[in-house]
C-alpha cells in the first residue's frame, strides 16, 4: 500500500482517480486546487504524487519542488492537457519522471503509477547502499561541503601512512570522529584504537595514564599499571585535548614520539611501544606556541600532517544532509514515524549560527524527533538554544527577514510566525516576547492559545 496525493482541480476526474486507486488498497488524499496541494506535501510524506500542470494557486512544477524539499525519493506523475515536449521536459528535470496527457484512460495512469512507484522503491534502496558506501569509507562522516570533500581526501590519503596527523577545529566539528576514520582506514585497523583526554586529568595522573608506573611509584600506587602508551601497541594512541598539557607531560610525550620508547613513572626499564599517533585540539595553538605554553619542537613533531575541521556555519551546505542523517539515525532509535524536515524548518536550521557545531545540530535533532508529533518535524520542534554565538547580532540578522512568499499568505498564518519568531527570539520567555512585540502578556496569552503555539518548555514549567 502506497500513500498517495491526487492534486486536480477537475472534480470527476480527481474523484474518479482517488476511486480507482483506493479500490486498488492504496491510502489516497485528494487536493482540489495548488495550494491545498502544496500544503499537504509539506506537512505529509506521500510516495507518490499525481499532479494536474495546470491549476488554480499553484502550477504542478511548484507542487513537485515543495514535495521534493521534504522527500527527495517522492514520485510524480505530471498530468497534462498543454501537452508540450517543453514543460514535459521540465517536469522531468524537477523528478517527474511520468507524466500523462489528458485524455487519458484510468489503466494507463495505473500503469504508470505502478512504474513510478517500483522506480521509487528503487531509487531509495539505491540511496540506501549509497550511504552505506559513505558509512563504509568514511565511517559514518557525513559531508557534501567541498571543505568537508578535502577533510576527506586528506583522510584518505594519509590513513594508510603512519604518520602522526593533528586535528584542529572547534568544539563539536568532528575531530574524534575524524581520529576514529583515520585508524579503521589504516593498516592497524585491527589493533586497538586508544584514546586519552589531557584535559580531565591533573599532570601527575595523565603521566600514569599515559606511560603507566611501578607498583610503589607514588602514594596510592600499590600495583602496576600499564599506561595506554602500551595499551595502544600496534595500534593507534589518540591525544585528545592536547592543547592542556603541563610543561612536564609535554616533554615526555616528545620524547615517546622521537624515540618511540619511554619508562613507567618509578621504572628503570624503557619500554618500545610501535604506536601510531594522532591528536586533537581545539586550541589555536600557533598562538599557545608563541605564548610559550606549548612547546615548539612537540608542535612541529605533532603537525606532521594537519586536519582543519571547518565550523559548521562555514559549510551550511552539511546542514541539511547532516540533519537528514540524525533524523534518520533519532527516528529509528526512538521508534517513531517521522520521515523529513518541512521547508520552513530547513530554514530555520540554515538561518542558524550553529555555535556548538555539528555535537549541537545533533542535540537540535534528537531533541526535535522526541518531541515531534506530526510526520515531518516542522520549526516548532526545533529549539534553537541561544547559547553562545552574538545574540544581538543574529538577532540583527533574523528580523530584517519578511520575505513574503509568492503565492500569498494570510495575515493571520503572518502573525502566528511573527509570534513564534519572538518568542524563539526571547528564549521562549512569553513576557519578554510580549513586551518584544508591544502586546501586553494577556494579549500574547490569548494569541498563543488561538494559534496553539507550544513548547516543551512551558509544559515542563508547569507541572
Ligand atoms: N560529519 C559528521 N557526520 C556525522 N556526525 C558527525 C559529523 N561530525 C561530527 N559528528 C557527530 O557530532 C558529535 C561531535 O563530534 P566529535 O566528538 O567528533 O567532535 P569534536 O570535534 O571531537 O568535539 P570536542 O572538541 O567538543 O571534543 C559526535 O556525536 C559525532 O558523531
Ligand atoms: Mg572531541
Amino acid at each position: 500500500m502506497a500513500k498517495i496525493l491526487v492534486a486536480e482541480d477537475e472534480r470527476n476526474l480527481r474523484e474518479g482517480i482517488a476511486e480507482a486507486f483506493r479500490d486498488a488498497g492504496h491510502e489516497v488524499i485528494e487536493a482540489e486546487d495548488g495550494l491545498a496541494a502544496c500544503r499537504l506535501v509539506e506537512d505529509q510524506v506521500f510516495d507518490l504524487v499525481i499532479t494536474d500542470y495546470k491549476m488554480p494557486g499553484a502550477d504542478g512544477l511548484e507542487l513537485i519542488r515543495r514535495a521534493a524539499m521534504v522527500n527527495e525519493a517522492t514520485a510524480v506523475i505530471m498530468i497534462t492537457a498543454y501537452g508540450t515536449v517543453e514543460s514535459a521536459v521540465r517536469a522531468m528535470r524537477m523528478g517527474a519522471y511520468y507524466y500523462i496527457q489528458k485524455p487519458f484512460n484510468l489503466e494507463e495512469l495505473e500503469l504508470k503509477a505502478d512504474r513510478a512507484l517500483k522506480h521509487r522503491r528503487m531509487m531509495s534502496r539505491l540511496a540506501e547502499l549509497d550511504r552505506r558506501e559513505v558509512v563504509y569509507r568514511y565511517d559514518d562522516i557525513v559531508g557534501e561541503s567541498p571543505a568537508m570533500k578535502r577533510v576527506f581526501e586528506i583522510v584518505s590519503k594519509v590513513a594508510p601512512s603512519n604518520a602522526t596527523v593533528l586535528v584542529l577545529g572547534e568544539t563539536g566539528t568532528g575531530k574524534e570522529l575524524v581520529a576514529q576514520a583515520i585508524h579503521r582506514n589504516s593498516t592497524r585497523r585491527d589493533g586497538p584504537f586508544v584514546k586519552v583526554n589531557c584535559a580531565a586529568l591533573p599532570e601527575n595522573l595523565l603521566e600514569s595514564e599515559l606511560f603507566g608506573h611501578e607498583r610503589g611509584a607514588f602514594t596510592g600506587a600499590d600495583r602496576q599499571r600499564v599506561g595506554r602508551f602500551e595499551l595502544a601497541s600496534g595500534g593507534t594512541l589518540f591525544l585528545d585535548e592536547i592543547g592542556t598539557m603541563s610543561a612536564g607531560t609535554q616533554a615526555k610525550v616528545l620524547r615517546v614520539l622521537q624515540e618511540r620508547e619511554f619508562e613507567r613513572l618509578g621504572g628503570t626499564r624503557t619500554i618500545r611501544a610501535d604506536v601510531r599517533i594522532l591528536a586533537a585540539t581545539n586550541r589555536d595553538l600557533e598562538e599557545a606556541v608563541e605564548t610559550g605554553e606549548f612547546r615548539e619542537d612537540l608542535y612541529y613533531r605533532l603537525n606532521v600532517v594537519t586536519i582543519r575541521m571547518p565550523p559548521l556555519r562555514e559549510r551550511k551546505e552539511d546542514i541539511v544532509p547532516l540533519a537528514r542523517h540524525f533524523l534518520q539515525r533519532f527516528a529509528f532509535d526512538l521508534k517513531k514515524n517521522i520521515r523529513g524536515l518541512s521547508p520552513a524548518a530547513i530554514r530555520v536550521l540554515q538561518r542558524h549560527n550553529w555555535p556548538g557545531n555539528i555535537r549541537e545540530l545533533e542535540n537540535t535533532i534528537e531533541r526535535a524527533v522526541l518531541m515531534a508529533d506530526g510526520e515531518v518535524l516542522e520549526p516548532e520542534d526545533l529549539t534553537l538554544g541561544g547559547h553562545g554565538g552574538e545574540p544581538g547580532e543574529e538577532r540583527a540578522r533574523r528580523s530584517s527577514i519578511l520575505r513574503l512568499p509568492a503565492e500569498g499568505i494570510g495575515l493571520e498564518e503572518l502573525e502566528r510566525m511573527a509570534i513564534i519568531e519572538a518568542l524563539k527570539m526571547n528564549d521562549w520567555v512569553q513576557k519578554d516576547a510580549a513586551a518584544f512585540l508591544g502586546i501586553s502578556s494577556r494579549v500574547m496569552n490569548y494569541k498563543i492559545q488561538k494559534y496553539e503555539i507550544t513548547h516543551p518548555r512551558w509544559t515542563r514549567n508547569r507541572t
